[in-house]
């Protein structure tokens, strides 16, 4: 079988892939069937790729999993979703630990119900000494609120004299947004063929490649994921200089 692997150059992989998880509910209604279905069948892609990305060697995967106005949706899809959320994590966190995946959670924890919280805190603890892949699921995440959350800590320290304006850079910048110590993701990915950013990653996502896909998230497997790196490997990532600069 001819598969995209073997066209993907494995030294120059990204190190950071970041996916908008897309198209569940969707994917679900074409089946006619619940949302929930959509989301419980998006569980196995998760599987999947997070494999898929530990084969290859890919140093940091972070999933959007659940935005801050996902809270806003029918009750009992956020109450589905929540309790699917613990009972993977308890499933999945021997093989995480099996496969030396570290798991880290960005986003407003204090939002989760407390069951959820302790699940998650347990999992964190559990894979904390894992060197392999880096998977961070953003959770009760967006952007603005990331962002809003580090004005807030740096005008407080600022208030407390820890820290003086003058000091302000972009690296004290970075260093109060959830993903302090990760690098930028260079590819994301969206699925289910909407063209949008819906509050991910609003800053870290300066300079990355963009790869949008038809395909709903619960149909996508590691051969989609090979060739989203197979097309990141193929563009040019100029950060503003001209083309010549670049290949020089
Ligand atoms: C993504 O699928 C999963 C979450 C946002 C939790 P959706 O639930 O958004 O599915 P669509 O976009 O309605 O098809
Ligand atoms: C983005 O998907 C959030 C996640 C995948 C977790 P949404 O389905 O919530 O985004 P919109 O509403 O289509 O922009
Ligand atoms: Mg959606």
């Amino acid at each position: 079988m001819s598969t995209m692997i073997d066209h993907i150059d494995k030294s120059r992989l990204p190190r950071h892939i970041a996916i908008i998880m897309d198209g569940n509910g969707r994917w679900a209604k074409e089946k006619g069937e619940d949302r929930l279905f959509g989301h419980f069948h998006g569980v196995e892609s998760v599987r999947n790729i997070v494999e898929g990305c530990a084969e290859l060697g890919v140093e940091y995967l972070t999933l959007y999993a659940f935005s801050t106005e996902n809270w806003d949706r029918p009750e009992y899809e956020v109450v589905g979703l929540m309790e699917l959320l613990v009972n993977t994590i308890r499933k999945e966190v021997e093989s995480l630990n099996k496969n030396n995946i570290r798991l880290h959670v960005i986003g407003d924890m204090s939002m989760l119900p407390d069951y959820a919280r302790a699940e998650l805190n347990e999992a964190l603890e559990i894979t904390s000494e894992n060197t392999g892949l880096n998977l961070i699921m953003a959770l009760s995440y967006s952007g603005r609120w990331e962002l809003l959350n580090a004005v807030k800590n740096i005008a407080y320290e600022v208030k407390q004299g820890r820290l003086s304006v003058e000091a302000i850079d972009q690296d004290t910048l970075q260093r109060y947004l959830c993903t302090s110590g990760f690098p930028d993701p260079e590819l994301m990915i969206r699925t289910s063929g909407e063209y949008r950013i819906s509050n991910f990653l609003l800053y870290q996502l300066a300079y990355a490649e963009l790869y949008f896909t038809q395909v709903r998230w619960p149909d996508f497997r590691k051969e989609n994921l090979y060739e989203a790196i197979f097309d990141y490997q193929n563009r040019e990532r100029r950060f503003g200089k001209t083309s010549e600069q670049v290949v020089s």
